[in-house]
Order: structure tokens, then sequence, then C-alpha cells
């Protein structure tokens, strides 16, 4: 197995693994630990079916429910509970999946959970000519680059982050608490396995640092959706057919290019459920002082 950086901000191609055969445990290990390493890990050239996607996804825990609150399962797709396709493929007019068109904000996958996913696994089947590219930000490196001033004013407190699928804006100023599920987070959250603090806000799902006047949440807010949009962070997925990408969503956001309505794009999406509460992390200050 060979494990090459995609970019020197976030993320690693691990070569040389075939997920149609088992895995050794030892070969898992050193997957998961360039999961852990690299944050997102992308394994070219596989040709799997949904069976063998979910083998690999179940490796690292429990499968995320697509169940949310007001969702009756019977309103799923045929996919069911844990499999969501996202893609603008549409039949009778209606799409068959999710997330269906054009430009994502950034933001990580249910966030507004007070136990949000793991990690997300897309797999790609049909894509586009152009575009349609994801582009993960790494959110230790923007953790540990905010300006010393804003990480103090920062530190201890909590955003909220609420569910909003306008997927390119917040189609509201203020969120209606009883009808959107929403949850207060660490603005630094602590990662259980490296240890490091990221900054866990994004700009299509926080919408407030709680205890802070509104006009400088905004201001703060806005100041660090700018930060994590810096190249230095961004590391942006070209997809090929048979790419399977795993991010993990406690230390990476992730947005997507635009690309054209009338060509089908199709991914496969598989979530970790992550059963542990969501820790405040330290003020990144030794991280950014050891750079
Ligand atoms: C997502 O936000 O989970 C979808 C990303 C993509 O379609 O590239």
């Amino acid at each position: 197995m060979e494990i090459v950086p995609l970019s020197d901000a976030v993320g690693a191609e691990i070569r040389g693994v075939d997920l149609r055969e088992s895995l050794s445990a030892k070969t898992f290990d050193q997957i998961e630990k360039a999961f852990h390493d690299f944050a997102i890990v992308l394994l070219r050239d596989q040709d799997i079916t949904l069976e063998q996607q979910k083998i690999f996804a179940l490796k690292f825990g429990e499968l995320g429910s697509r169940n949310r609150p007001g969702t009756k399962p019977n309103e799923l797709d045929e996919y069911g509970e844990h499999v969501m396709l996202v893609t603008n493929v549409r039949e009778n007019g209606k799409p068959i999946g999710s997330l269906p068109d054009g430009e994502m904000t950034f933001h990580a996958d249910t966030a507004y959970f007070e136990f949000p996913s793991k990690a997300t696994m897309l797999y790609a089947m049909e894509l586009p000519t152009w575009g349609g590219n994801t582009l993960f930000s790494n959110c230790y490196t923007a953790a540990e680059h905010l300006p010393e001033n804003l990480k103090r004013r920062l530190d201890g407190q909590k955003a909220m982050q609420v569910y909003e699928y306008g997927t390119t804006l917040k189609t509201k100023e203020r969120y209606d608490r009883k009808n959107f599920p929403h949850y207060a987070h660490p603005v630094f959250r602590e990662h259980p396995a490296s240890g490091r603090s990221a900054l866990f806000v994004s700009e299509l799902m926080t919408e407030e640092i709680i205890g802070i006047p509104k006009a400088e949440s905004d201001e703060i807010l806005q100041k660090l959706f700018t930060h994590q949009k810096k190249s230095q962070f961004v590391y942006e997925h070209e997809w090929r057919v048979g790419d399977l990408v795993m991010w993990d969503n406690r230390c990476t956001i992730h947005a997507r290019t635009d690309f054209p309505r009338d060509q089908r794009r199709m991914l496969r999406r598989l979530t970790i459920q992550d059963n542990n509460p969501v820790v405040e992390g330290a003020v990144p200050y030794a991280q950014a002082a050891a750079e």
C-alpha cells in the first residue's frame, strides 16, 4: 500500500487497495491511520457494489441514519435508512436522490445534531464533463492560523449550528428554533483521535456565536468563513468515476462547485455515526507556534 498526499492542505490517496477484497487488520489499521493523519482519504478506480461499500464503511463504525426529525421511514427512497444518492438525476421530473443541483457552500455534515456524523463516504458513479468538484477545507490548520486575538475571543465559546439546505445561502436571517434541527457546539472542538483542536463552524450551517452581541457575532463569523476558504487550507477534488472519498466531519468542512444541470452526476453516500459527545478543544496556540 502507498499513501500519497493529495495537496499541502489536506487529504491523501491510498493506492494498492481493492475494496472488493477483504482487508487484513493490518491494511485497515494503515487506512485508519491515514484517515486520522490526513482527514480525507481517496481510493481511486474502485468497482464496488453497495454491499462492498457498506462493508468498508462499517469498519469505521456504525452507519449513520438518514432519518431526521420529521422524516417518516416510508418517505425515504428504496435505498433505505443509511444510503443517500447524491444526484441530480430525475425520474418523472422528481430527483431520485438528494442535494441535486449545482454549487454548495461549506458545511460539516449533520453539525446541527448533538452527535454529528463522524465521517462521510462518497462513491462516484456518474459525473458531468465539468464541475461538481468537492472542496475540502482543513479545520485544524484553519484554527491554528487564526489571529491570536480572535482565538482568545473564541476561547470557550459555542456556536449554533442549524439544519439549512438552501445549499448556497442561508435562506433566513434567523432560524425558527422550533422547526429547524439545531445544536450549539464548541467553536473549537477536540478531535478524539488526534487531540488537536478544529474550527467547527461553517458558512452554510453556523448561525451565531452564542452570547456574543449579534453584530459582533456576524462580523466574526464572516471573518471565519473567509478564512476557511483560503487556498492554503483547501483541497479541490476533481472526481473520477470509481473514486471513493471518505472525509472526517470532525476536522474538515466541504463545499461543491457548480456543474451543468443537464448532465448526470451520481455519487453513493454513507455516513459513519459518532456516538461520542463533541468535546471542547483547547485554543490552538501550541500547533500554531510549532509551525
Ligand atoms: C455533500 O455535501 O455531502 C455533497 C458533496 C458533493 O456532492 O460533492
